[in-house]
C-alpha cells in the first residue's frame, strides 16, 4: 500500500488541498531520497490555526502518590539515584518527560541525615516543599532552611545540592524545571561537583534576609544575574500578602487574588524562563474562564477546590497538583464558604513573553463560564 500524502488537506481558501495522485506521490518519493519534501503536504499540520497541545491535563492527587514516593525510600538510596524522584509524567508528553507542555515536574524524597551530592545544570529548577521537617538548601553556597509551601529557587548554572538534618523528617517536596525545553533548544548541561559537596559561605538565610523585605531594597547592593537574588519565598508572608491584597483589591476574574514571586532587583519573573504565582480563590469564588499561551503547572497549598479544564471538572485539595496545558481552556472554584483556597503555580510565561507568543482569550459565552462535559 502506497503511503497517503494528503491525510492534512484543508477545503479552505488559503490553505494546503493537493490530492495525492500517481504522479505526485512518484514526485514525493523522488524528494524524499533527497532528504526533502513538498512543504504543502504537512504544511496545515505543522501550522496550525490555534496552538494544538499535546499535553493532556491531568490531576496528580497526593493521597494516591504520597505513599508510591515514600517507597522509593525503601527501593533505591539517595547516592544512586543521585535525586530520588517520582515524576509527573503526561501521557501526551512521556516522550520528553514532561508534566505539561515543556515543563518538567516531580515529587522529591529525602530522609533524615541524607545529602545529595552538589550539581549544576542550564535548567532552571525550582521546588515548592509539601511536608517534613529539618530540609535544607544550598545554592552557590547560600543555605536555605525550608518549611512548607516555601518555594525556593536554583537557578539555571548555580551549584545546588539538598539534605536533610540528622534530627528532621523524611521530607517530601514538589521540583519544577524547564528540562524539556533546554533540551528542546539542545542547550542542557550537566556537571557534579569536584567535591560532591559546596562549602556554606554566608550566614544561613542570607538571600531571605536581605532581599524579602516588603517594599525595601538592600541599598548598594548589585545583582546582574538574569535569576532573582532571592532564593526563598517564604509561606507566611505570602500568605499574608495574598489576603491583604484581598481586603483591598477584587483581583482578577479569571485569577482571583494572584500575585507573581518576582526577582525584586527588577520586578520580573523569578528566572528566565520559568514564572511562578500564588493565588487565592476567596470563600465560594468562581473565577470565569480564559485561555492562554504558556504551560501552567498548579500545586494547591491550602483548601479545597476546582478546576474546569477544556469543559472536564478535576477537584483538588492540599497538595494536589494539575495542569492546564497551552491554550486550554480553565476557570477554578473555591469548594468551601468559610475558608479561602490557594494555588502554587509555575509555568513557561516569561518564554512566551521574551519570544512574544503570550495570548490571552475570554471564554465569551455562558456568562464566561464552560459547560461542563464531564
Ligand atoms: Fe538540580
Ligand atoms: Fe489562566
Amino acid at each position: 500500500m502506497t503511503k497517503a500524502y494528503d491525510t492534512y488537506r484543508e477545503d479552505v481558501a488559503g490553505r494546503a488541498n493537493v490530492e495525492d495522485t500517481p504522479e505526485l506521490v512518484a514526485y514525493y518519493e523522488e524528494l524524499a531520497e533527497a532528504d526533502t519534501a513538498a512543504l504543502w503536504t504537512v504544511a496545515n499540520k505543522i501550522e496550525p490555526w490555534e496552538p494544538v497541545s499535546s499535553s493532556v491535563p491531568v490531576l496528580w492527587r497526593y493521597a494516591d502518590l504520597r505513599d508510591k514516593v515514600l517507597k522509593s525510600l525503601e527501593l533505591v538510596s539517595a547516592e544512586k539515584a543521585g535525586r530520588r524522584v517520582i515524576y509527573l509524567n503526561n501521557p501526551g508528553r512521556t516522550d520528553v518527560a514532561a508534566a505539561v507542555g515543556w515543563l518538567y515536574s516531580g515529587l522529591q524524597v529525602m530522609k533524615p541525615g541524607e545529602r545529595a551530592s552538589a550539581h549544576i545544570h542550564a535548567a532552571s529548577a525550582l521546588r515548592f516543599i509539601i511536608e517534613g521537617q529539618g530540609a535544607y538548601t544550598i545554592v552557590d553556597g547560600h543555605k536555605m532552611t525550608l518549611g512548607p509551601n516555601d518555594f525556593v529557587l536554583t537557578p539555571n548554572g548555580t551549584w545546588h545540592e539538598h539534605a536533610i538534618a540528622e534530627d528532621g523528617t523524611e521530607c517530601i517536596w514538589q521540583d519544577g524545571l524547564d528540562i524539556p525545553l533546554t533540551n528542546a533548544l539542545e542547550a542542557n548541561f550537566y556537571g557534579v561537583h569536584k567535591d560532591l559537596h559546596q562549602a556554606v559561605g554566608y550566614p544561613v538565610n542570607d538571600s531571605t534576609y536581605r532581599w524579602a523585605a516588603p517594599g525595601m531594597l538592600p541599598a548598594g547592593e548589585t545583582w546582574k544575574n538574569g535569576y532573582s537574588p532571592l532564593f526563598k519565598y517564604e509561606w507566611e508572608p505570602a500568605y499574608e500578602a495574598l489576603t491583604r491584597h484581598a481586603e483591598a483589591s477584587d483581583g482578577s476574574p479569571y485569577d482571583g487574588i494572584l500575585m507573581n514571586y518576582v526577582n525584586p532587583a527588577t520586578g520580573g519573573h523569578v528566572m528566565q524562563t520559568i514564572g511562578a504565582s500564588m493565588q487565592l480563590l476567596r470563600p465560594g469564588e468562581r473565577t470565569k474562564a480564559h485561555r492562554h499561551t504558556g504551560s501552567f503547572l498548579y500545586h494547591c497549598a491550602k483548601g479545597q477546590g476546582y478546576s474546569i479544564i477544556n469543559g472536564k471538572r478535576f477537584e483538588w485539595k492540599e497538595h494536589d497538583i494539575f495542569c492546564v496545558p497551552s491554550w486550554a481552556w480553565h476557570e477554578h472554584g473555591n469548594l468551601s464558604d468559610s475558608d479561602d483556597a490557594c494555588l502554587f503555580c509555575f509555568n513557561d510565561m516569561p518564554v512566551m513573553e521574551k519570544l512574544g507568543f503570550w495570548r490571552e482569550e475570554a471564554f465569551g459565552d455562558n456568562g464566561g463560564q464552560q459547560p461542563v462535559l464531564s
